[in-house]
């Protein structure tokens, strides 16, 4: 049985303060990990004070991206080493708005999902499709091939511990969430794109989220599909009480 894993990206928002509040709020009352994984992905600026604080809680602490260079001449990135040093156990890679607005491409995403795992951090794969993709019926195309860039070269131990979320582009912040057998349904073919590569013993191993206006409104019935282990969250996770829900609605399996 897959755990579920809860997943909040706060992307840019939030001051030291609202951070240090939120963390306070969560902190001892997410369940136990045995029952649900409960992550926050917070600006680089947090991390370190954020993991400190959710030492001995079931609170783990994510960052939002990387470089996949351990260091160098490179103005303005974080890299894997840093991010392991300050305890930071998760990181989202190649999230749309990295891919849409700071050009990001499959072979960045499978080079810094690389150095996550030289480096002991736990990859969120992030993909999915934009609205003119699913229209023109190339949803399952375009998934397929991210996932299959995104893991090149994995062996089958560490293809078992990536986290990937689809997050079709057109429910972003949008208020439009895909239905949950949309939703189900391409994260089903995600799951046999990985058979097809790694068996079956890896694939039903593989966390796979939805992400796209997921809120505890809507939470329960898309956490209670067969291939949906979990979400991944951006506006529904900035408020401590509406995480809660999120937090608990991951339990129910
Ligand atoms: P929303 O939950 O705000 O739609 O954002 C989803 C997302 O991009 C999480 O990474």
């Amino acid at each position: 049985m897959r755990k579920q894993v809860i997943a909040g990206n706060w992307k840019m928002n939030k001051t030291h303060t609202e951070a240090e509040d939120f963390i306070q709020t969560v902190k001892n009352e997410v369940p136990s990990s045995e029952q649900v994984e409960s992550v926050v992905c917070v600006p680089f600026p947090f991390l370190q004070k954020l993991v400190e604080e959710t030492k001995g809680t079931s609170v783990e602490i994510g960052a939002q991206n990387m470089h996949f260079e351990e260091s160098g001449a490179f103005t303005g990135e974080v890299s894997p080493v840093m991010l392991k040093e300050l305890g930071v156990t998760y990181v989202v890679i190649g999230h749309s708005e990295r891919r849409e607005i700071f050009h990001e491409t499959d072979e960045d995403v499978n080079k810094k999902v690389h150095a996550a795992f030289k480096h002991g951090l736990t990859p969120i794969i992030c993909v999915g499709e934009s609205l003119e993709q699913r229209e023109a019926d190339q949803t399952m195309d375009h998934v397929e091939s991210q996932v299959k860039k995104a893991m090149e070269g994995l062996n089958d131990e560490q293809a078992s511990q990536v986290i990937i979320a689809y997050e079709p582009i057109w429910a972003i912040g949008t208020g439009r969430t895909a239905t949950s057998e949309q939703a189900n349904e391409v994260c089903t073919h995600i799951r046999r794109v990985i058979i097809d590569f790694y068996g079956s013993d890896v694939a039903e191993a593989v966390r796979i989220q939805y992400g796209g206006s997921v809120k505890p409104a809507n939470a329960d019935e898309l956490l209670s599909k067969s291939d949906i282990d979990g979400a991944l969250v951006g506006g529904a996770s900035l408020e401590a009480d509406s995480f809660l829900k999120l937090v608990e609605a991951g339990k129910h399996e």
